[in-house]
């Protein structure tokens, strides 16, 4: 090879090399983290979620007004790909291809130092996916219940999971009304949804 040809290779390699990490030459970010799927449409559940942005703990969250304390209770830990994070701060909403994890631990409260309170334990309960992949699913997004390291197949659209999130979650069919950090980004971005606004104003008429 030709020193000026030489040259030339080692300039491309040294801008490519200063690109930062996960990007794209045209600044789209590159995901990594994509859903995979088994040839008949199950999800390949991602091993490394732990790695991925925590949003919120819910701590014994419940649905139904008349449920009481439990006193084991239940944490659940909610993760998103780091690439769908990174666009929801710029746009207040989810790309496509954005996947999340809800991961369900147990609680103790007797252990080590402590006195009071819950820490979680080492037992994961279970674990649920809610993805989205406009070419894939009709509604836009899916859910999926994993156990374990095995391909989950999509939860059927008449289950409860997609009528409530449906009808109650701020942004995009996620519950973005509990994670601290992206609330505010979609109130500025004006991304919530209609039926969230329409909660929100109902429960302002209850609370004096
Ligand atoms: C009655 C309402 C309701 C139903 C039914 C429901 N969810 Fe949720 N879901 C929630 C709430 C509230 C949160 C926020 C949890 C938190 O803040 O920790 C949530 C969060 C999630 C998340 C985290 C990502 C997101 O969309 O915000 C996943 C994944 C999830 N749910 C899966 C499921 C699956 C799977 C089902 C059905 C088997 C289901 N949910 C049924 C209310 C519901």
């Amino acid at each position: 090879m030709s020193r000026p040809v030489l040259f030339r290779l080692a300039l491309v390699v040294a801008a490519v090399a200063a690109l930062p990490i996960g990007s794209f030459a045209d600044g789209q970010t590159k995901n990594a983290h994509e859903p995979v799927y088994t040839s008949d449409g199950r999800i390949i559940p991602p091993k490394d979620y732990r790695e991925w942005v925590f949003l919120s703990s819910g701590l014994d969250m419940s649905y139904n007004k008349k449920a009481i304390a439990s006193d084991k209770p239940v944490f659940d830990n909610v993760f998103v790909n780091p690439e769908a994070y990174r666009v929801f701060r710029q746009t207040g909403t989810w790309p496509d291809k954005t996947q999340f994890v809800l991961e369900v631990r147990s609680s103790s409260s007797k252990g080590s130092i402590n006195q009071r309170g819950h820490f979680q334990s080492t037992d994961v309960l279970g674990f649920e996916m809610h993805v989205k992949d406009m070419a894939r699913f009709d509604r836009g997004w899916a859910f999926f219940d994993v156990d374990g390291n095995a391909p989950a197949a999509k939860i059927p659209t008449t289950a409860t999971c997609y009528a409530c999130h449906g009808e109650h979650a701020a942004v995009d069919t996620t519950f973005v009304q509990f994670y601290p950090t992206l609330l505010p980004i979609a109130q500025k971005q004006a991304t919530l949804s209609a039926s969230y606004l329409k909660d929100e104003a109902e429960l302002a008429k209850t609370v004096h």
